[in-house]
């Protein structure tokens, strides 16, 4: 198998899932949000038992019988399904986000998330975002990408999504949920969100999502022949 390994990394709210998105339907990539497993596993476990201090404490009982499903398909909206019921939009609030960062603390759950998002690498390539990708679960990728963007920015992004999900949400609140998240997925031993050694930085603060992509599909081809 030669397959080609593009990962994006960075915060919540920077842009990563739409860029990601766009990179591997250019290329004809499969494409896999990572940041939707730890949001599923995380709400299946909380509709089980909300007491989350016990399920952390004894995890690999509470897993055992949770199955993710991520499917992408080129053009389509990419769906999540936890043992068989589609979880794709009940994921997409700040609560399930939080729930989502107190398991990504936990070895047993990156564990086995990670060994599911291996079993995405499939030819003839793979484009994967979320906080780790290019420093842990594919660290042999060639190319890797991390997004960075004002908290204020983000959270005006975050905003504007959750409006077009018909979801009412308040900037302050936002802003301040996201620095929380960013703290918790930066300070984590296991992991941290830090762009790896050999990533390219971009910083999408102040310009589109087309020029982030053109940016990035850029030094794409460049580099295509030699990943
Ligand atoms: O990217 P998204 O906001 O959907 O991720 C939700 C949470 O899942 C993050 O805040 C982080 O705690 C966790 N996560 C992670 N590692 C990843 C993707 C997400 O720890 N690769």
């Amino acid at each position: 198998m030669n397959s080609k390994i593009i990962t994006v990394d960075g915060p919540s709210g920077v842009g990563k899932g739409t860029i990601a998105m766009m990179i591997a339907e250019s290329l004809g990539f499969k494409y896999l949000d990572s940041g939707s497993l730890y949001r599923s596993l995380a709400l299946k476990l909380f509709e089980k038992n909300q007491n989350f201090d016990e399920v952390l404490s004894n995890l690999d009982y509470w897993m055992s019988d949770i199955l993710i499903d991520f499917k992408y398909a080129k053009g389509q909206k990419s769906k999540i399904f936890v043992n068989g019921e589609d979880f794709t939009d009940k994921i997409r609030t700040e609560k399930v986000a939080m729930l989502a960062s107190k398991i990504a603390i936990n070895k047993s759950a990156r564990d086995m998330l990670e060994k599911y998002q291996r079993s995405y690498i499939k030819d003839p390539g793979l484009v994967a975002d979320g906080r780790d990708m290019g420093t842990k679960v594919f660290s042999e990728a060639k190319i890797k990408f991390f997004l960075t963007a004002s908290v204020e920015k983000r959270a005006e992004r975050r905003l504007n999504q959750l409006k077009d999900q018909g979801i009412s949400a308040n900037l302050r609140n936002l802003i301040q949920k996201l620095l929380l998240r960013d703290k918790a997925d930066m300070e984590r031993t296991i992991s941290p969100l830090i762009p790896a050694e050999d990533a390219i930085i971009i910083d999408t603060s102040d310009i589109t999502a087309s020029e982030v992509f053109n940016t990035a599909i850029k030094i794409i081809r460049e580099n295509l022949k030699i990943i």
